[in-house]
């Protein structure tokens, strides 16, 4: 055979194997809305909030969707769908957003139960609402369910979203979410404390990560990891006040080592919520005083380690630790509702997260330090009755989202720390150390808000009687209902991009931002243990990646993703009640602690082989 046949069978065969033939696919999945929210018990796939009612997503790669909504859902004599008697038709229920949430098309008529829908272009989210009435107390029977949801995969498709070289693959952890045995740390004593804690779970061995470590970081290299995200365990290090171990510390020395042997670079975490109780009964971050214990131990560390430490997060998630411990239900230790306090904690994170970026600095010059911060897009939701938002709605939004993003972007590029969550009583602060003190952009994304106002609902984030989140709380853990929303993992890494240049054009400081890392991004899942039934993850990690994609593409540095989490752990509020990992543990019921391989394990896996997203990414969708 000729060398040019040979290889046109051959390009012929190559483009076969990346093609996808067109063809319909149903996602496996339930989405009928039920009897009440009140009512729900678990539900493994859909999102669903006490708005939007179900929200169902298709693939970013899909590019029609057919949607049929249920017999019983429709009343015989009117041919109408129930829930439109209340206030709205069944059009205004089920429609088809894009990433913004713009609505393209409300589906469905009068008498329609099937709807085809053409979508627009490549990196559209199509969702479709099924919203319930909203006395559902009253009406139970007023709801809409899908019977059936199919998307489109088009003759030919081929999907190549090569990531930058060298890139960041990798998961996190934190250290008494895995460790186990965390004694001697206020979450220890809290979670042993009132069995309203942590949903009665005690953290015992969790995942018995710190004895287990060699076995977890082989996983790691198995899966092709290239940083893993560690927390250091400040209690064990320093048990009392001024009292260093020099066992705990050659153990972490051992884990370190471990790591690099296996060619993985270590991020570490020097406070990941949990804190040495001596440090917490002197009440923490509440003081300012007590941020010199903190730089002891962050000294400790840094001349311990910098041989084997280039990453280092100083503080995770100062608004999670000020909010879940310092607010009403906020689920953490110390269970204070305070919101003074809580203002005070936020900035005192900040101050402390300065001053242990210079320690750090002053002793290893080329580490790179950053706080890793929690960031969610806030959207104003619009109301029951009218489309558009109100001006309270507004303002709240705007409100939450300098609390929650813009404090902190500004304090880094002026020293001033500026923290309203009472506004009867603001934190104001001018502290010049925060000026430039990042060398990078440690961001955990996980959901987006849409606020509105509300008279009659309880308030969270400022305690007062007036505001309603339509979604769950910072403190509250993502579990199942937290939004799918990883088109705005796009528009915060828009937003990241400005506050890099911004950064990189501050007079007097001599350093650039050398780009963001994703510290944190997964999805909690419930009862999903083991390959058997996790639904949502592997669909999570490849839209997340698509927009994530998308970004780097229009000009953000990213650098780098780590997976929260690689194992399933201790989650805070929700015990061992919601699963993160890519790997299975069954911490309640597996004496053995086996380590499960789950299907978003190998997809992850497949993921960082290719350095992105291709065709071979389909078949993890469970169909
Ligand atoms: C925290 C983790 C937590 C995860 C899921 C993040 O906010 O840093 O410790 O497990 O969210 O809720």
């Amino acid at each position: 055979m000729n060398r040019k046949i040979a290889w046109s069978i051959t390009a012929g065969l190559l483009l076969m194997s990346t093609q996808v033939m067109a063809e319909w696919k149903t996602l496996d999945k339930s989405w009928h809305l039920g009897p009440p929210f009140s009512l729900l018990g678990p539900r493994p796939f859909n999102d669903v909030d006490p708005q939007n009612g179900i929200v169902i997503n298709a693939p970013f790669y899909a590019t029609k969707i057919r949607v049929i909504i249920s017999e019983r859902c429709f009343s015989r004599k009117q041919k109408i769908p129930l829930c439109c008697w209340s206030i709205k038709r069944a059009a205004d229920y089920v429609r088809i957003c894009d990433k913004n949430g713009t609505v393209y098309k409300k589906l469905f008529g009068k008498s329609t139960r099937e709807e085809t829908y053409e979508v627009p272009s490549n990196g559209i989210r199509v969702q479709v609402f099924s919203c319930r009435n909203s006395v559902p107390e009253t009406f139970p029977n007023d709801h809409i369910d899908i019977d059936h949801f199919e998307y489109f995969i088009p003759d030919g498709l081929v999907i190549d979203e090569h990531f930058p070289e060298n890139f960041f693959w990798g998961a996190a952890t934190s250290a008494f979410q895995v460790e186990g045995n965390s004694i001697g740390t206020d979450w220890w004593e809290w979670a042993n404390g009132s069995p309203e804690h942590c949903k009665g779970d005690r953290i015992g061995l969790a995942t018995d990560h710190y004895n287990r470590y060699e076995e977890d970081f082989d996983i790691a290299q198995k899966m092709g990891l290239k940083m893993f995200r560690l927390g250091i365990e400040w209690a064990r290090i320093e048990p009392e006040k001024g009292v260093f171990s020099r066992d705990e510390i050659e153990h972490y020395r051992r884990v370190l080592e471990a790591l690099k042997k296996r060619g993985i670079e270590p991020m570490v975490t020097l406070h990941h919520f949990s804190q040495p109780t001596w440090f917490a009964n002197q009440g923490g971050f509440e003081k300012e005083e007590n941020i010199e214990d903190f730089l002891e131990y962050v000294e400790k560390i840094t001349n311990e380690f910098k041989d084997l430490i280039t990453y280092y997060i100083t503080i995770n998630e100062p608004s999670t630790l000020a909010l879940g411990g310092w607010t009403k239900n906020g689920g953490l230790p110390p269970g204070k509702n305070d919101l003074k306090l809580a203002s005070e904690v936020y900035a005192n994170c900040f101050v402390a997260h300065a001053r242990a970026y210079h320690a750090i600095k002053s002793i290893q010059p080329q580490a790179k330090v950053s706080l890793a911060k929690h960031m969610r897009v806030i959207i104003p939701n619009p109301g029951y009755l009218i489309d558009d938002p109100t001006l309270m709605t507004k303002k709240i939004t705007k409100a939450a989202g300098d609390f929650m993003n813009e404090a902190f972007l500004d304090a880094i590029l002026t020293g001033n720390i500026s923290i309203i969550l009472d506004p009867l009583s603001p934190t104001i602060r001018n502290v010049p150390e925060l000026r430039g003190a990042l060398d990078f952009f440690a961001v955990n994304y996980y959901t987006r808000d849409r606020m509105f106002f509300n008279i009659v609902e309880e308030g969270n984030i400022f305690g007062l009687n007036i505001m309603y989140r339509s979604e769950q709380h910072e403190y509250t853990p993502m579990g199942h209902r937290w939004e799918y929303s990883p088109d705005c993992i796009y528009s915060l890494m828009m937003r990241l991009k400005k506050f890099s240049e911004d950064f990189n054009n501050l007079p007097g400081i001599d350093h650039l931002l050398e780009g963001i890392i994703i510290c944190e991004n997964g999805v909690g899942d419930v009862n999903d243990i083991g390959l058997a039934t996790e639904t949502m993850r592997p669909q999570f990690i490849i839209d997340h990646l698509h927009f994530l994609y998308m970004a780097i593409q229009d000009g953000a540095d990213v650098r780098g993703y780590l997976h929260w989490s690689l194992l399933d752990n201790f989650e805070l509020a929700e015990g061992y009640r919601a699963q993160f990992g890519l790997i299975g543990v069954d911490c309640r019921n597996d004496a053995g602690l086996t380590r499960i391989w789950k299907n978003s394990a190998y997809l992850y896996q497949q993921i960082i082989k290719n350095n992105g997203l291709t065709n071979d990414v389909i078949p993890y969708v469970k169909q």
